[in-house]
């Protein structure tokens, strides 16, 4: 989470110090409500609870509109079904294995279904568990890649003490590896984009390895563009370096958006557990897994791929229960609810809505091209995003201009600059899912039909500052 020093950001949260009472919300109860409760310091006295909701509640208004929220790939709605079994789970600690071993068993059963949807050759023999995120099951999965790097280190004859494990990804991973990098001492090998090629090439991936790589990774949903990145040719390349040096590589494919897309829209596209060099492979429940924030998934497709004294053992039932995980309390809702859409929907469900926001993605994409302003990099083939940028004639603004624009109507479309290599490419990323319906995608289109013609008449770029632009990381 973020790291917060204890002072105001703004100078207009110090001037008030303290937050205001709405009359209304003040109840009759314990004495001082109408005093105003200071802004960084915990109050002196209680409050009622109706005056307390208010408060946080009113605050809270401003935030975001969720469902207008086109930078997000998490899950913005869930049915009130969903809602209710959330709420009946949060106080459940999915650490108590012994005391909430439904909730255990419901965990132990959505892993097992995504062994079979991942195709591990025995599902029975993967191994998996929940986590927070995607970035906590990369963690995870990188720390497996690293111990198992540092076991075949000591087997060889020549390790020396230099030795620094290095991981092989494109330029365009997510900032978790990134931090998985920083945090666990590894050296990133980042494969450049080249030309019109926004990820990674498998064959410069495999001129990347050597003898203390401690993987590779795939991603199967590009975080920039949302496209797939061609996790069998990687695999192939694998194999051919294998066979011509002897340096065997695991790939981990981080699926965080496309392992729940992939599985229903494009079934005969070949990048997981089929793959034999495949090891591990991770995603967010609470992306295109449809659950709300909080629930990540990691598995491997064996017990061998994950050393197993990494794992810890808890109290389950007088026995013990393995697990393996950066925290230690979470809350069992996610979990929970997880399980209920699975069940819910069904591979055909989730076909269903995968395919709906695929099909927004493409009417969207075409909609833009038509409005001749820009070009459309990516327009929902493999995740349903699109990316577009301005067309070549365009100079009288950018894409930050348009971004800025856009959120005057409530849009929230980030615009950012692509890394090295085509740091020249600035782009808008539109993340199509579940609740982004065509009649919103319409209105969205009519907004950007509106005012590009008032963008046009600029007398240029207004917005030039990317670092104004909004976040796109997740
Ligand atoms: C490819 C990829 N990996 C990892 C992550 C991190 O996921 P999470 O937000 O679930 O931690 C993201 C988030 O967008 C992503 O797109």
């Amino acid at each position: 989470m973020a790291v917060h020093h204890g002072a105001p950001r703004r100078d207009t949260d110090a001037r008030h110090g303290t937050l205001s009472v709405n009359p209304f919300h003040v109840a009759a109860g314990p004495a001082g409500m109408r005093a105003t409760p200071p802004v960084d310091r915990m109050p002196d006295e209680a409050m009622a609870p109706e005056t307390t909701y208010g408060l946080v509640r009113d605050e809270l208004m401003l935030d975001g509109n969720a469902r207008l929220n086109l930078a997000t790939f998490v899950t913005t709605w869930m049915e009130p079904q969903a809602d209710a079994l959330m709420a009946e789970c949060s106080a459940k600690n999915m650490i108590d294995k012994d005391e909430y071993p439904r909730t255990a068993e419901l965990e132990r059963r959505c892993v097992a279904m995504l062994a079979d949807l991942w195709h591990a050759p025995d599902p029975r023999q993967a191994v998996g568990c929940s986590t927070t995120g995607s970035s906590e099951a990369c963690m995870l999965a990188g720390m497996a890649l690293k111990r198992r790097w540092s076991r075949r280190a000591t087997g060889r004859d020549k390790t020396s003490a230099g030795d620094r494990p290095n991981l092989v990804m494109g330029v365009n991973v997510q900032v978790c590896w990134e931090k998985f990098c920083n945090f666990w001492e590894v050296e990133p090998r980042l494969v450049p984009m080249e030309g019109e090629r926004f990820h990674l090439d498998p064959q410069a991936a495999a001129e990347l390895c050597d003898q203390n790589t401690i993987g590779v990774v795939g991603i199967l949903g590009s975080t920039f563009d949302g496209s797939y990145e061609p996790i069998a040719g990687l695999c192939a390349a694998l194999d051919a370096l294998h066979e011509r040096t002897g340096l065997d590589i695991p790939v981990h494919v981080d699926g965080a958006s496309g392992a729940m897309v992939a599985p229903f829209l494009d079934p005969d596209l070949v990048w997981d557990f089929r793959l034999e060099r495949v090891a591990s492979i991770n995603t967010s429940g609470h992306k295109y897994g449809l659950v709300y924030p909080g629930v990540g998934w990691v598995l491997w497709r064996d017990a061998e791929s994950l050393p197993a004294e990494l794992v810890f053992r808890v109290n389950y039932l007088g026995g013990d229960m393995p697990t393996y995980a950066l925290n230690f309390s979470r809350p069992g809702a996610q979990v929970a609810a997880q399980y209920y859409t699975f069940l819910r929907l069904g591979r055909a469900g989730f076909r269903a809505v995968q395919q709906a926001a695929r099909d927004v993605a493409h009417t969207l994409a075409e909609g833009i091209a038509r409005l001749d302003d820009f070009r459309v990099l990516t327009r929902g083939d493999d995740l349903p995003v699109l990316a577009f940028t301005t067309a070549p004639g365009v100079s009288a603004y950018t894409v930050f201009d348009v971004s800025r624009r856009l959120r005057e109507d409530g849009w929230l479309v980030p615009a950012y600059t692509f890394p090295p290599h085509r740091q020249d490419l600035a782009v808008l990323r539109i993340v199509c899912r579940n609740g982004f319906t065509a009649d919103l995608a319409g209105l969205l289109l009519d907004s950007l039909d509106r005012l590009t013609p008032e963008l046009r008449r600029q007398p240029g770029p207004l917005e030039q500052d990317e670092r104004k632009a909004t976040g796109f990381h997740h």
